[in-house]
Order: structure tokens, then sequence, then C-alpha cells
């Protein structure tokens, strides 16, 4: 018999979530109508921030954000050499300059004195570091309140990207922040692409605490149009509307939120099903621990485990090389298994196009150190019990040869 295919993610799509959709589809807004504010009030919910505008993609919401942080031609920003491309170019489409900062190779999360390094190559360049993105890498939440610490100090907006991220928390003061929540980031991302916590197809949203960034990316979002009165220079009749900037049209329709609303109710349940999963494979890979160890998740942080990257033990004085070659023969075992790994992510440095465009410099360790070894492990909420304990006997059984 043939075994059950494994992707590395994989969407969750009910009945009822199918049936809001059609709901929608029979209704009278495709697009701009109720249901994206609906879908607003829940991504804003359960970030725990005021505000929420939900835009086409993640992509979208970074680029949205960094507008709205004024990123432009003269000015940089810094993000983790770790991540979705996405991350970086949303700084390039704003017309910014990007630098990406080194991460630590245990969590894969971005090393803030390298960020500090990068923004000080970016004023030897004469730009100044408008924004830090750090990203929430797997799901657990990088180190929020030291990136803050520094923007304060170089007067630039933390945009946390929090793609990976909804529905975890870290412990800060004695408190729990949430991913999102703005407590010491001035915007937040997410995206709703299928493999993430909870999907609308394609779609993504910022949020902010900030009432002005809120305002400013409702307008970016469509064409830079307004209709509201206060906003407005003059008014010409009820039909008036004005374009006040250069925006986008980064809209999200009625029917995507229909199913991003149905599948916001069932995120908590997501996130515990992924946690139970990932701490299957903890305790499953304890027993191989010598040749393989789970990404460290940072001490306070509750990850939401978007995704669950295991990474091999380098041997003593092994080459970056040789543990690649190990990676890839363990890769191709798990394949030959009908489990689909995924390795997140190639740095973005070694990308030819940052290479092209000079944008690759620094020192990346750390990326290369982490890059070399990891590979993503099937999680999914549908998986079950025994799905894990599969991957895992064809990993014991693959670094066994
Ligand atoms: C860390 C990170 N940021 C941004 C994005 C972009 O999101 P989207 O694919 O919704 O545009 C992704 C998507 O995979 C991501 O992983």
């Amino acid at each position: 018999m043939s075994q059950r295919l494994l992707p590395y993610g994989r969407q969750l799509i009910d009945d009822d979530d199918v049936a809001a959709v059609v709901e929608t589809l029979r209704g009278d807004w495709l697009t701009q109508g109720p249901t994206v504010a609906r879908f607003e009030g829940a991504v804003a919910e359960v970030a725990g921030a005021r505000y929420a505008v939900a835009v086409a993609s993640g992509t979208a919401a970074l680029h949205l954000a960094c507008l709205a942080a004024g990123v432009r031609a003269g000015v940089g920003g810094v993000t983790s050499d770790i991540t979705f491309v996405a991350s970086a170019n949303a700084i390039r489409y704003a017309g910014g300059a990007p630098r990406l900062a080194d991460v630590d190779p245990e969590t894969a999360l971005v090393r803030v004195d390298s960020m500090r390094a990068a923004a000080n190559d970016l004023a030897r360049a004469g730009q100044a570091t408008r924004v830090l993105i750090p990203v929430d890498f797997s799901g657990a939440i990088a180190d929020l309140p030291a990136v803050r610490a520094l923007a304060d100090e170089l007067g630039a907006i933390v945009i946390e990207d929090a793609a990976h991220s909804l529905g975890a928390s870290y412990e800060h003061d004695g408190r729990a922040h949430r991913a999102g929540s703005g407590s010491h980031a001035h915007m937040a991302i997410f995206s709703f692409h299928p493999v993430k916590h909870v999907t609308t197809c394609e779609g993504g949203a910022i949020v902010t605490n900030d009432e002005g960034a809120y305002r400013e990316l409702l307008e970016l979002r469509t064409h830079g149009i307004t209709k509201d009165p206060a906003r407005l220079t003059r008014n010409e009749g009820p039909w008036y509307y004005e374009q006040r900037t250069l925006g986008y049209h980064y809209r999200i329709t009625d029917v995507q939120c229909a199913l991003g609303l149905s599948q916001m109710r069932k995120a908590a349940r997501f996130v515990e099903r992924r946690r139970e999963l990932a701490a299957r494979y903890d305790r499953a890979l304890a027993a191989l621990a010598d040749r393989i160890v789970p990404l460290r998740v940072r001490p306070g942080v509750t990850s939401s485990y978007h995704l669950y990257v295991a990474r091999l033990v380098p041997r003593d004085r092994e080459a970056l090389e040789s543990v690649a070659a190990r990676r890839l023969a363990l890769y191709t075992a798990l394949r030959e298994a009908a489990i689909l790994p995924q390795v997140h992510y190639i740095p973005v440095h070694r990308q030819p196009d940052f290479v092209a465009s000079g944008l690759s410099g620094g020192v990346f360790d750390g990326a290369e150190r982490y890059y070399a070894g990891c590979l993503s492990l099937p999680l999914f909420p549908a998986m079950e019990d025994a799905d894990v304990d599969r991957v895992v006997d064809v990993i014991a059984t693959a670094l066994a040869r």
C-alpha cells in the first residue's frame, strides 16, 4: 500500500470553511464588502492590536508597512538573512536600501548586534536606517525588546515580520506579549498563505496600534485614494474621492476573508495541535540527539510552530559542505519515503539578484552554519501522531547508515 504523502505544510479546510465561502459568493459583495472589515477585526483580536488592515499577501503587507514607516530612496532598512526574500524585497520596493543581518545558528533568529553592524554600514553609506524588520522565524518570536531598543537609538520603526508566528507569545517584564501585539514593534505583518496557521488562499495583514499609520495603510492599499471627508482637500459631492499619495491595488476580497474568518475561529485549535506535534517530534528526536536536534526556541518564547525545523549536528571539525551533503542525503531519504521536507531558508545574501545588486554584503557565519544542516519536517494540524513517528523512523534509519 502506498504511504500517505506528507508535505512540510498544508492547509486544513473543513466543510464550514467551504460553506462560509459559498455563502459569500451568493451574497452581494465579492470584494470590498463587510467581510473584509470583520476579518480585520478577527486579525486585530488574535494579535491583541488595535487596528488591522487586510491585503492581498504578506508581501504586500510588508511593502505597505515599509511605505507607512517612511522607507524611500536614500534611506535603508535591516532584516534577517534567514527569511523569505519578501522581508528584504519590501524595503527595495519602497525605494530603500536593504541590509541583511546574521542569525544565531541555534534559533535562526536575527542577532541584534548584527542588525546594529548593518545599520552602521548604512550610516557609512550616508543612509539613515528607517526600519528594522525582525522575523519571528518558524513561529518563535525574535528578541523584539532588544530590537526596539536599537530602533529607538537609531530613530527607526520596527516592523515585526510575524508571517510565521500567529498565536505565539513571549515573556517580557513579567508579562506575556502576543506576536503582533505592538508591545515592542510599531507594526507587524501576517501572511495567510495556505501553509501558514490560517489561510485566505493568498492574503496578508498589517496590525498596529498607531491610528495615523492605520489610516495611511488603508489608503495605500487602494491606490492612495480616500473618501474620508476629514482627509479631502475639498468636497465636490457624494461621489468625490481624492488620490492623496501613490498607492497600490493590494486589496483582498470578501470571498477570501470569509474563508479567513472561518479559519480564524479555529486558529487556537490549529496552533495547539501544532504544539502537540512539535512536542512529539522533540520527544522522538531526543533519542537521536547526537545526530539531529530541534531548532532551539528562545527562553520565554512560546512558539506557534509554523515550521518544525531540525538541524544536523556537525561532526567534530566537519566542514559545512559535508554537513550540507549529509542534509541532502537525509532530504532524499525522506522523499523516497513519501515525506516532503523543505529547507527554510536559503540565506538571502546568497540570492543571485542580491549579489548582482550589491546587496549581499556582511558577515553571515551564523546563517551559513544554520543553512548547511537545517531541514523543515512535515507539520500541519491534520497530521496524526503516527505521522510524526513515521518521519522520525525514516530519519533514524537514514542517519544510522
Ligand atoms: C517570513 C515571511 N515573510 C513574508 C512572507 C510573504 O508572505 P506571502 O507569501 O503571503 O506574500 C513569507 C511567506 O512565506 C514569509 O515566510
